[in-house]
């Protein structure tokens, strides 16, 4: 039996308003910029005047924060504080645990953010070579999955595990555990 004209508009009228239907509850998809960390991502100081893929070497100071960077565009992936990560080098011998499996020639990589209140965990404890967060000084060990040592904190800075390609720093795989605020 042949389709009529007005079945055939009918089924195409059907089709049209299922799209709509799909497109409207679809999530939106998220700029570049504010996506989360991927595989193969650059890491790139937040500071820096022009953004350049960070090697070990480049992790001097205590600690630094970095933002993802898309290879192929160079793009930041800076839409989101969520994203900023902080970067730690460290004695390898010293990692226990996962962590060393996550570092890269020693360096270890957590969200800066702090899950008790969401400041950034900027400070550094040289003697104890552990990382304080300067809001209520939540202590964190970076040679063992940042675990909590001291402080309000109730859960350990995410990690991101890196890996070195072409002497650059390199994301390995997404931020393992969860990031921001931990709830109360
Ligand atoms: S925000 Fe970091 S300890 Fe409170």
């Amino acid at each position: 039996m042949q389709a009529s004209r007005r079945d055939v508009f009918t089924v195409a009228c059907a089709l049209a308003v299922d799209a709509a239907l799909r497109a409207a509850v679809a999530p939106a998809t998220a700029e570049p910029a504010d996506e989360r960390p991927r595989e193969g991502d650059y890491l790139a100081a937040i500071d820096a005047a022009a953004p350049e893929a960070l090697s070990p070497r480049d992790i001097a100071a205590p600690q630094v924060i970095a933002w993802p960077m898309e290879p192929a565009t160079r793009l930041i992936r800076n839409g989101s504080r969520l994203n900023k990560v902080l970067l730690v080098r460290l004695d390898p011998a010293t990692l226990v645990g996962a962590t060393r499996e996550r570092a890269a020639d020693g360096v270890v990589a957590y969200s800066a953010i702090c899950p008790h209140a969401g400041c950034e965990v900027s400070g550094w404890i040289e003697e104890q070579k552990i990382l304080e967060c300067p809001c209520h000084n939540s202590k964190y060990n970076p040679r063992d999955g940042a675990a909590i040592i001291d402080g309000p904190a109730t859960r350990s800075l995410a990690a991101l595990p890196l890996k070195i390609v072409d002497d650059k720093l390199v994301v390995a795989k997404p931020f393992i555990g969860r990031l921001g605020i931990a709830p109360a």
